[in-house]
């Protein structure tokens, strides 16, 4: 059981996992690095503003400072800039993966190439450095009646992806994203997206609840691709029954083969997967927990974090799951479900507008729902005389993506309920957000047809 914590992020997953962290039993204490002053008004939870979360010695400074017994790395960029490395070479128990194990998620080409070592399927795909090639296969792709997905090979937070409907855009697509490095041209597959993250020590694996994120900015899945626009879990359509499969095609032959090339896997392994005819392909991996995800799975979740997170650390995640009563691969759930909902700001993705007050915040919390924060900042100017709704210490916007808000209920519904009437009171100028989310897919047509069901959030 860790008692003094150390999270590296400061995003709404980030905030997702402090929320979770410092209320469990044994937990004195939980340090965000650098965090947020939204994450920081959680009780027992200390923010460390100074410590850049891309710098390994500053988080292994910062960790001993406050002697850390456990650090748990929420961004990709940390993972990739050997955050995990330097606190591994530190002897301090870190939950994240080493720069070798999380180029599953860092190189696009080399997650490919690890499915196609470990029988993962996935879908048709080439890597390119030049136009001329990407091109002839992309209209390779298009003669063979399939259409493409162009994505840039590296980290790009989620923005890296065209789903192109025709040739002349996906012709496009990789003359734009090959100007900027390295690109991988797929087929584009159809089908229901579902994400399953899986905690493990490199050989034992315990599943997160499956969830959805939503990837695209508007309602009905248009618009360009984002970070992720918000996330349900349970999912209506995959039972979390299906967890054993999936990680036995999935999740169990990745860490094989990782395990195989010398780099095992520590952390938190995330299949993106869809739901195709032909059955669930991997999409992506990412070597983190997801977010929106996140902030929809925690709340659901029956047993603490903590011990898992610190026995996947030090290669001892079996033992801790028998003794948490987990049955089988999967965490234990409270019955209900959650729905996530994030508020973006004007201009998200391609140029987010910063600055822009933001009101409502504690009405929403008193609905009940869980606010977390992510591209926020109070404004140390802020006070009656420039912001009167807010007064002073007011949050504005400082990021894309601004809030999630949380919405917990006996179903999807329920819970779309609760997050909806939430965000409704939460509002700052050009606030985007979709209303589709936690929908069943007939009400998302009526939404798209601006009928009723699109008024009420
Ligand atoms: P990725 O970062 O690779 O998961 O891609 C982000 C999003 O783009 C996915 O969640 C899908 O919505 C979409 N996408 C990526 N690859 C494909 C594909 N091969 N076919 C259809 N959609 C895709
Ligand atoms: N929700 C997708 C991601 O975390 O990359």
């Amino acid at each position: 059981m860790p008692t003094r914590i150390l999270i590296v992020g400061a995003g709404g997953r980030e905030h997702a996992l402090a929320w979770k962290l410092s209320a469990e039993p044994g937990v004195n204490e939980v340090f965000v690095t650098p965090g947020s002053d939204g994450i920081a008004a959680l009780p027992r939870v200390r923010r460390l503003a100074d410590v850049p979360p891309v710098d390994g010695p500053s988080v292994v400074a910062a960790a001993r400072a406050i002697a850390a017994e456990l650090v748990v790395i929420g961004p990709e960029t940390s993972l990739a800039a050997g955050v995990a490395d330097a606190l591994t070479a530190a002897g301090t128990a870190v939950f994240g993966p080493s720069v070798a194990a999380a180029r599953i998620e860092s190189s696009k080409a080399y997650c490919h190439e690890i499915a196609a070592a470990a029988g993962v399927s996935m879908a048709r795909a080439g890597a390119f450095q030049q136009r001329g090639p990407g091109r002839a296969f992309a209209r390779e792709l298009h003669e063979g009646g399939a259409r493409v997905v162009v994505k840039a090979d590296g980290l790009a937070a989620g923005k890296g992806v065209r789903v192109c409907d025709d040739l002349d855009e996906a012709l496009d697509a990789v003359d734009a994203a090959v100007a900027d490095g390295p690109i991988v041209v797929e087929e584009r597959l159809e089908g229901p997206e579902a994400s399953l993250i899986a905690l493990t020590d490199g050989r034992d694996v315990l599943a997160l609840p499956l969830a959805r994120d939503h990837k695209r900015l508007a309602d009905g899945d248009t618009g360009p691709n984002t970070g992720g626009m918000g996330a349900i879990s349970p999912l209506p359509d995959l039972p979390d029954e299906s967890i054993a499969d999936l990680l036995a095609r999935f999740h169990r032959p990745i860490l094989a083969e990782l395990a195989r090339r010398c780099s095992p896997f520590r952390g938190a392994l995330y299949a993106g997967l869809i739901v195709t005819d032909r059955g669930p392909v991997l999409l992506e991996c990412n070597a983190r927990f997801g977010d929106p995800e996140t902030q929809a799975i925690l709340p659901r979740l029956a047993t603490p974090l903590g011990p898992l997170l610190l026995a996947a650390a030090k290669g001892r995640l079996a033992a801790a799951a028998r003794s948490l009563d987990c049955v089988g691969d999967r965490l234990l759930t409270i019955p209900g479900a959650s729905v996530a909902m994030v508020l973006a700001s004007a201009g998200y993705p391609e140029a987010p507008r910063t600055g822009d007050p933001i009101t409502g915040l504690d009405a929403a919390e008193a609905t009940g729902a869980l606010i977390f924060h992510a591209g926020t900042a109070r404004d140390p100017d802020s006070g009656p005389a420039r912001d009167l709704d807010a007064g002073p210490g007011a949050y504005r916007t400082a990021g894309g993506r601004v809030l999630t808000v949380v919405g917990r209920g006996v179903d999807l519904d329920d819970a779309r309920s609760q997050a909806s009437a939430a965000a409704d009171l939460i509002s700052f100028p050009g606030v985007q957000r979709r209303h589709d989310i936690g929908r069943p897919p007939l009400a998302v047509s009526a939404v798209l047809a601006g009928g009723r069901a699109g008024t009420r959030g």
